[in-house]
């Protein structure tokens, strides 16, 4: 996130923003401790003066009465402060759980193209150690504030009705610690800031370190990644030193700065000597000089923890502030051509391929062409409209209509004019070398990212006028490594849908060839999948996210390289499943399985993010361009068993 200074002020707004509903009870609990802290303050000087009175008179009866003063009064400030404390602690805690509350369901809203430019670990650390900052903040500084200022100015005030000249002497001798101070408060701000910075960084690189564990192992990375740990560790140990030697350095000065506390104490002891009827109030001033001195000495001390920990608050705050997915898409500005829909744009194309068609002495619907969209002969089985769809109203599945994309900070586009159909119940296959714009076509299409410009269409109702709620329901989607959520196999399949009974979940399993190994399975189905499913293989997790796709019964299938990562003997059990899948279901797939786009009712070639050719397998071959290449080298790298 880009480190601008803003100010502390809409930082504490914010925060402040939380607070609120829990304000009654935060400020019962700060003005009760800082009263506690004031008045014990004030009754011990009072009982110090009541006690050396009585010393000075000699008087039995006046050390008595004290002291059932002294004992009543403590008891009573013991229970008063518990229960100030208690409203205090629960009003905080209930603010950063609200605050962490805000948090999460941010990350949930914040869009991706902004997520992908941070590092996890950095998002991590801002729920976790900036958060406890927040709350150390709230709990901590702004308490100690309080506290210092209450009892500070209450005893100086204190002070100065007992007697005005030692009072005063002594608020000035106060002074003079923050005079001390004061030099130290940016410094040690700065190296709390700095000591932050290179916590966060070494989070991200522990992150790196976890998630990466396979990498790291198998490529022999532990002495690089290690290094880099360490290089990071050592940058935190040196914050932390400069931090405590900046404390080190304000704690002598503050040391030092109680000589003028002791030569407070020589002149009221003067005072005292030359006139004995001052020796109570003296002895007094002594205990009152404490928190006046507290006050001038802390604050600076304080005021610097308090922007240390605002460094915290304004990392949560940044996250706070992201801007996030919007309801729906806003239709982008630029438009195909001046005074044309898209629609119309799509049929004028449509028209164009017409002619070229015919002008090649062949119907349009036989031929493959390049860079033209292409349609099947013969109109689609009309496709029973799933409930999903209710209030779309065309039949057909999906049109991507010229549609361009450009990822955030990347200065080419990802995708340029691509312009497809998928009609109801036909598969589509999308090929094309690494790098070349199928997945993020796929994503676009599912409405992860807002086109840059162009549309998408399902049956009928552009993505613009959906929301990306209703939007993304269209469609099941496997990835090719699909995530799995810590919990149980069942809960995993479920994806949040809602239960349909143990039943339909075993069913969707079966199809998915899922049943045999999650049964097998110590705990069957309420077995834990662990971190991502690290206890699977991944030919398990693709099977899992097959069945949770068949239970999703989306009306559009999406299927990115679904086999790609995985050995030839879970191939078989997966794609086996993944056949059954797409059965009768408008699918489109990015596939490396020469079988699979073999039985393809259009193939899309995807080259340098645009359609480069489009057709059947056998026209496609017959063009000998990038397609039958393809082939050739198996298909996007993996080489396939199956022959052409
Ligand atoms: N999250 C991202 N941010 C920026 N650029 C990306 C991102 N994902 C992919 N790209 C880039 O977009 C282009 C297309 O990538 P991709 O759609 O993954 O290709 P394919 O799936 O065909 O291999 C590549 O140049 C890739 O580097
Ligand atoms: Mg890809």
């Amino acid at each position: 996130m880009e480190r601008q200074e803003p100010g502390r002020l809409p930082i504490l707004k914010k925060i402040l923003a939380f607070l609120k509903p829990h304000a009654l009870g935060y400020a019962a609990g700060i003005i009760g401790i800082g009263f506690a802290n004031f008045f014990m303050n004030v009754f011990l000087a009072r009982i110090l003066m009541d006690l050396t009175r009585g010393i000075m008179e000699l008087s039995r009866q006046q050390l008595a009465l004290t002291t059932e003063i002294m004992v009543g009064g403590t008891l009573f400030m013991v229970i008063w402060v518990f229960g100030s404390g208690r409203l205090l602690v629960f009003s905080i805690h209930r603010t950063v759980n609200d605050v962490r509350r805000a948090l999460f369901e941010k990350y949930l809203d914040i869009p991706l193209g902004e997520i992908e430019q941070r590092h996890s670990g950095d998002l991590l650390s801002r729920s976790t150690t900036s958060l406890r900052q927040v709350s150390s903040l709230l709990m901590g500084e702004v308490q100690m504030f309080m506290n210092t200022a209450f009892s500070g100015i209450g005893s100086a005030v204190y002070m100065v009705r007992l007697d005005p000249r030692m009072g005063m002497a002594g608020i000035l001798c106060g002074v003079v610690p923050l005079l001390v101070n004061l030099p130290f408060a940016n410094p040690l701000r700065d190296a709390g800031m700095k000591y932050q910075e290179t916590q966060a960084t070494f989070t991200q690189r522990m992150s790196d370190l976890i998630n990466g564990r396979d990498t790291i192992r198998h490529m022999n990375l532990t002495g690089y990644a290690a290094e880099r740990a360490g290089e990071s560790s050592r940058m935190v140990l040196r914050a932390g030193m400069r931090q405590v030697g900046v404390s080190a350095g304000r704690s002598v000065a503050g040391s030092i700065s109680v000589l003028s506390s002791q030569a407070f104490f020589i002149y009221v002891s003067i005072l005292g000597i030359q006139n004995p009827s001052l020796i109570p109030a003296a002895v007094a001033m002594v205990q009152l000089a404490n928190p006046v001195r507290r006050l001038f000495g802390s604050m600076g001390g304080i005021i610097a923890a308090i922007n240390t920990n605002m460094g915290g608050a304004q990392r949560v705050v940044e996250v706070l502030d992201l801007p996030g997915e919007p309801v729906r898409y806003a239709r982008p500005e630029v438009s195909p051509e001046p005074g044309q829909t898209d629609m119309e744009a799509h049929q004028t194309e449509l028209a164009a391929i017409a002619t070229e068609g015919s002008e090649a002495g062949e119907p349009a619907s036989a031929g493959p062409s390049r860079h033209l969209p292409h349609r099947l002969p013969g109109q689609a089985t009309p496709w029973e409209i799933p409930v999903s769809v209710r209030g779309f109203d065309d039949l057909t599945p999906l049109r991507v209509s010229d549609l361009s994309f450009r990822y955030q900070r990347s200065d080419k586009p990802a995708l340029t004019g691509v312009s497809f159909v998928l009609e109801s119940g036909r598969r589509t296959a999308l090929v094309g070398p690494s790098g070349g714009g199928k997945s993020t076509l796929v994503k676009l299409i599912m409405g992860l990212y807002p086109p840059t410009c162009g549309d998408v269409l399902a049956f009928g109702k552009s993505i613009y006028d959906t929301s990306l709620t209703d939007w993304r329901r269209l469609f099941s989607y496997v990835p090719q490594d699909a995530f799995l959520f810590a919990g149980t196999v069942y809960e995993n399949i479920l994806g949040g849908l809602d239960d349909p009974g143990p039943e339909k979940v075993e069913e969707a399993a079966r199809l998915a060839n899922a049943h045999e190994f999650i049964a097998a399975l110590p705990d069957g189905y309420s077995s834990l999948v662990g971190e991502r499913g690290a206890t699977l293989s991944g030919g398990q997790r693709q099977r899992i996210a097959i069945a949770r796709a068949i239970l999703r019964d989306s009306p559009i299938l999406l299927l990115d390289e679904a086999t790609a990562s995985l050995d030839t003997e879970s191939e078989a059990l997966v794609q086996d499943a993944l056949d059954r899948l797409m059965a009768n279901r408008t699918t489109l797939v990015v596939a490396h399985r020469l079988s699979t786009v073999r039985e393809a009712d259009e193939i899309l070639v995807m080259a340098g993010g645009t359609v480069v050719e489009r057709g059947r397998h056998a026209e496609l071959m017959a063009l000998c361009g990038t397609y039958s290449q393809l082939v050739e080298e198996g298909l996007g790298g993996k080489k396939t068993q199956d022959s052409v």
